[in-house]
C-alpha cells in the first residue's frame, strides 16, 4: 500500500467495525443506515435509507408483511393486492380445493372481488415500528445477578413493555432477544385477519420439479399465488373476514420491473426469516449431525412412504394430505440436506476451531477468564448430558406427535384440565368445547384414519425399537405385556375403540363430555402415556441442561462479538423483520460444475415429463411454450426468464419475499435456498450459498398468458417495460429512468395520499468508503 493512502487507510480500518462487508447477514432494517448503508450502495443501491426504513413516512417496509407468522407477502398494488409463494398459499388453496373444483391442481384467479376466497384464521403483520429495548430490559442487571433473578426481571420487562405497545389490543406487539439474550428489540404490527386468496397457477406450475426439484437449484417453478389484504372502510385491521371489508391501501407497494437481472446486479431481500442458529456451538451442531437429523430423517421417511402409499391409490385422499406431506416432505429433505452438507463441509471442525481460538483469547487475560471463563465449560457439559435424553425428545415430536391421533389427543389437554379441576363448572366446560370445535372440523376434514393407524403401528414400533427402553412411557410395557410387543394388534384395538378415530364420535363425546370418557380413551391414553413421561422424566432433565446453557450462551455469543470486533455480526433470524443484501451471482456447486445465475422456459420444456406427476407441464403452458408465446415478458435474447439466484442471506420464512432492484422496483420472489448450502441455517458459506428466486417476468406470464388474467397485471405498477415492450394498456406506462428515485416515487405512492419528498443527490456514494 502506498504511503499517501497510509492515512486513508488507517482511517477505513478504524471505520470498518461500523459497517459491514459481506453479504452474511439478515439485517434489523432500524440500523440499515448505520451498518449497511455505503455497502448497499456500493453494491448497487439508489435509495436511502430512509425509503427503506421509515417510521414516519412510507418506505418499504410499509410494503412487506409477514402472513401467518410463517411466510413474507409484499404488497403490489394500491388495493391490498399481495404476492407470496406457492407454497405459502398451499394450504388455502387446498381448502378450497374438492375433487370436483380441484383449485389447487387446476390453478385459478379471480378477475373479480367477489371470486376472492375468505381465509378464516389467515392474517398479516405489517411492521409500525421497532425500537432497541435492550437499555431499558437490562437496566440495573449486572453480571453478579443471580441467574433466575435476571430472567424474572427481564421477562417481566419484555412482557410489561410489550403489553404497554399494545395500546389496548389496537396492536400485536413482542420483545425479542437477540444475540443469545445479549440485546432486545420491540416490535410493534398491525394484523390484518382478513386475507383472501386471490389467485395461483396450476399446482404443477407452482410446484413444478416437486420434491425432486426442492431445495435445488436450477429451478423452474412458478412458485407463488396472490392474496389481498382487506380493511374496514377507515383502512383499519378486523380481526377475521368481514362481509363489508374493502381492500386495504397500503401506504407503500412495489412497483413491478420488467427490465430483468443481469450477472452481478444489486439484490436485496425484505422478508421475516425463521430461525437460523450460527451461534450454535461445535458440541450442538455435533448432536443435531448425528442424533436429532438422523432420528428425524428415519421417522419423516416412514411417515412419508405410508402416506404416499395410499395417496397413490386414493385422489380424495390424495387432495386430503397434500399440504400435509409437502410440509413434512419439505423439512425431511432439508436435515437430509444439512446432515449432507455438514459432512461435506467439516462445519463441526469449523466451528471447533473458532471455540479453540476464543478459548485461548478468553485465557489470555484475567478480565476475560473471569467474564467468560465458564460459558464454553458449561456448553460442553450441557449438551453432553443432552445427548442422553435427546432421542427421546426426538421420538415425542417426530414419533408420537408425527401420528395423527396422539396430536388430536394432545389438543384435547385443556378440557381434560378444566374437566380434572372443575368438574361441576359447567361454563368452563363449555368454553373448553367451543375451543375445540374449530379444530376438530378442521382436522377430520383431512383425515384418514386408516393411513394414520399404519403411521402409528410404524413409528411408535420405531419409538420402542431406537430410544433407552429406560426412558420410554408406561404404554410400552402395556404393549409388551397385553399385546404381544406388537403395536400392529395395540393400533388394532386403539383404532377400534377409540373415538378420536370419526368427526362423529368426537362431537358426540364434546356434547357431553365426562373424564372418565376421556380418561378411558385408548387414544388419549396413549397420548397421556407419552405426555406423562415427557413431562415428568424427559423435560425436566433436558430443561436443567438447558438453563445453564441459556447464561452460557449469552456469554459465548458476547465473548465472540468482542473478540472479533471487526466483524459485524447480524442477530440470528428469529421471525423478525430483516434486510439482506447482495448481487445476482452464479456459483461452482463443486468440482468442474458451474452455475449459471437464470433459468429459461426452455428447461421446463427439457425436464417435461408426462410420466412424472413432478413433472408434467400443463398442457396450455405446454402450447404457450412450444410456440414462444412470451409477450412482452421475454428477455433481451427473445428467452422467458424463470427464476434466477442470488447470494442473499435468507432462510424459511423469507419465503415468498420480495426480491428488490437497486431502485426499489420489485424483481421476483424469493422460495428457495440451494442443495450446496443446506447448512446455511448454522453457517454461512458466502462461495455456496444462493437464494433461489421466480423472476417477476415468469410470474407475470403465469397470470396473463396461462391464466388469462391481464386486469390483475394491470392493476401492478409496471415501472419499467423491458427490453419487449408489446402493446397494451400497462406496457405503456413511462419507464423509469436508472435511478430516478423521485419519479418513481411519484408512480409508486399515485392516488396513495402519501407526501412526496425531495430527496437531493442521496444516490451517489462517496469513494473510498
Ligand atoms: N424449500 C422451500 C422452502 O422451504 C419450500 C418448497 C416447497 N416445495 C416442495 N416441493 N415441498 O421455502
Amino acid at each position: 500500500m502506498r504511503t499517501t493512502n497510509w492515512a486513508k487507510a488507517l482511517l477505513l480500518t478504524l471505520l470498518m467495525p461500523l459497517a459491514a462487508h459481506a453479504d452474511e447477514g439478515m439485517w434489523l432494517p432500524l440500523f440499515v443506515k448505520r451498518l449497511n448503508q455505503a455497502d448497499m450502495q456500493k453494491k448497487g443501491l439508489k435509495l436511502t435509507a430512509e425509503e427503506i426504513y421509515d417510521v414516519n413516512n412510507a418506505s418499504l417496509k410499509d410494503a412487506v408483511v409477514q402472513l401467518g407468522g410463517f411466510c413474507t407477502g409484499e404488497f403490489v398494488s394500491s388495493q391490498g393486492l399481495m404476492l407470496t409463494n406457492h407454497h405459502c398459499g398451499y394450504d388455502a388453496l387446498q381448502t378450497h380445493s374438492t375433487p370436483q373444483n380441484n383449485i389447487l391442481q387446476n390453478g385459478f384467479f379471480a378477475t373479480t372481488r367477489a371470486e376472492e376466497k375468505t381465509n378464516p384464521g389467515l392474517f398479516v403483520d405489517l411492521l409500525v415500528r421497532m425500537e432497541d429495548v435492550t437499555g431499558k430490559v437490562l437496566e440495573g442487571i449486572t453480571p453478579t445477578t443471580p441467574e433466575a433473578e435476571r430472567m424474572a426481571m427481564v421477562q417481566k420487562r419484555q412482557k410489561e413493555m410489550a403489553d404497554a405497545a399494545k395500546e389496548n389490543g389496537q396492536y400485536v406487539a413482542y420483545v425479542r432477544d437477540m444475540f443469545g439474550g445479549n440485546e432486545f428489540y420491540l416490535f410493534v404490527y398491525q394484523r390484518f385477519g382478513d386475507v383472501r386468496l386471490v389467485g395461483a397457477p396450476p399446482e404443477a406450475v407452482g410446484k413444478f420439479g416437486g420434491d425432486t426439484d426442492n431445495w435445488m437449484w436450477p429451478r423452474h417453478t412458478g412458485d407463488f399465488s396472490m392474496f389481498r389484504v382487506y380493511a374496514d372502510k377507515n383502512n383499519k385491521p378486523t380481526a377475521g373476514p368481514q362481509a363489508d371489508n374493502v381492500p386495504y391501501v397500503p401506504k407503500k407497494h412495489l412497483p413491478v420491473s420488467l427490465q430483468g437481472v443481469s450477472e452481478g446486479d444489486f439484490a436485496m431481500v425484505f422478508g421475516f426469516p425463521g430461525r437460523t442458529q450460527r451461534f450454535l456451538p461445535a458440541a450442538g451442531l455435533q448432536l443435531t449431525l448425528d442424533q436429532s437429523n438422523p432420528a428425524r430423517i428415519k421417522l419423516r421417511d416412514t411417515r412419508l412412504k405410508l402416506w404416499k402409499e395410499d395417496m397413490d391409490q386414493d385422489p380424495a385422499l390424495r387432495l386430503k394430505y397434500a399440504s400435509k406431506y409437502a410440509n413434512i416432505a419439505n423439512y425431511w429433505k432439508y436435515f437430509i440436506g444439512q446432515n449432507e452438507g455438514m459432512k461435506r463441509l467439516k462445519t463441526v471442525d469449523a466451528k471447533k476451531a473458532e471455540e479453540a481460538s476464543l478459548d485461548q483469547w478468553i485465557r489470555a487475560d484475567q478480565a476475560r477468564v473471569q467474564k467468560y471463563g465458564e460459558a464454553l465449560p458449561i456448553i460442553n457439559q450441557a449438551y453432553a448430558g443432552m445427548r442422553e435424553y435427546n432421542l427421546s425428545s426426538q421420538y415425542v415430536n417426530e414419533g408420537a406427535f408425527g401420528t395423527e391421533i396422539v396430536t388430536l389427543a394432545s389438543r384435547m389437554m385443556p378440557l381434560y384440565a378444566t374437566l380434572k379441576a372443575t368438574p361441576t363448572d359447567k361454563a368452563a366446560i363449555q368454553k373448553a368445547v367451543e375451543g375445540l370445535k374449530e379444530p376438530v372440523a378442521e382436522y377430520f376434514k383431512d383425515y384418514s384414519a386408516p393411513t394414520d393407524k399404519k403411521v402409528f403401528t410404524a413409528l411408535m414400533t420405531l419409538y420402542g425399537k431406537d430410544v433407552p427402553a429406560a426412558q420410554l412411557p408406561d404404554v410400552f410395557q402395556t404393549v409388551q405385556k397385553q399385546y404381544g410387543n406388537s403395536w400392529a394388534k395395540y393400533a388394532d384395538y386403539v383404532f377400534a375403540n377409540s373415538f378420536l378415530t370419526s368427526e362423529a364420535k368426537v362431537n358426540a363425546f364434546l356434547a357431553n363430555p365426562t373424564l372418565a370418557k376421556l380418561e378411558a380413551d385408548p387414544g388419549f391414553k396413549t397420548f397421556n402415556s407419552v405426555y406423562t413421561n415427557y413431562v415428568q422424566t424427559i423435560l425436566p432433565k433436558m430443561q436443567g441442561l438447558q438453563a445453564g446453557l441459556i447464561r452460557a450462551n449469552r456469554l459465548y455469543v458476547a465473548a465472540l462479538r468482542e473478540k472479533n470486533t471487526q466483524k459485524v455480526y447480524s442477530p440470528d433470524a428469529n421471525s423478525t423483520i430483516r434486510l439482506s443484501y447482495g448481487t445476482v451471482r452464479p456459483y461452482k456447486g463443486r468440482d468442474a460444475v458451474r452455475y449459471d445465475y437464470k433459468t429459461s422456459a426452455q428447461g421446463i420444456l427439457e425436464k417435461e415429463d408426462p410420466t412424472n406427476d413432478e413433472f408434467v407441464v400443463p398442457k396450455k403452458e405446454l402450447e404457450l411454450l412450444k410456440m414462444k408465446d412470451y409477450g412482452r415478458f421475454a428477455d433481451k435474447d427473445g428467452n422467458l426468464p424463470v427464476a434466477f439466484i442470488t447470494d442473499n442471506d435468507i432462510t424459511g420464512g423469507n419465503s415468498g419475499s420480495p426480491v428488490i432492484n437497486g431502485r426499489g422496483e420489485l424483481i421476483g420472489i424469493a422460495f428457495d435456498g440451494n442443495w450446496e448450502a443446506m447448512t446455511g441455517d448454522l453457517a454461512y458459506d458466502p462461495e455456496l450459498k444462493r437464494c433461489i428466486n421466480v423472476d417477476i417476468r415468469y410470474v407475470l406470464w403465469c397470470i396473463e398468458k396461462l391464466g388469462g388474467a391481464r386486469s390483475i397485471v394491470d392493476e401492478m405498477t409496471i415501472v419499467n417495460n423491458g427490453p419487449n415492450p408489446g402493446v397494451g394498456p400497462a406496457a405503456t406506462a413511462s419507464a423509469t429512468e436508472l435511478g430516478d428515485v423521485e419519479k418513481m416515487k411519484v408512480k409508486t405512492d399515485d392516488g396513495q395520499k402519501t407526501k412526496i419528498k425531495k430527496k437531493k443527490g442521496k444516490d451517489s456514494v462517496s469513494a473510498g468508503m
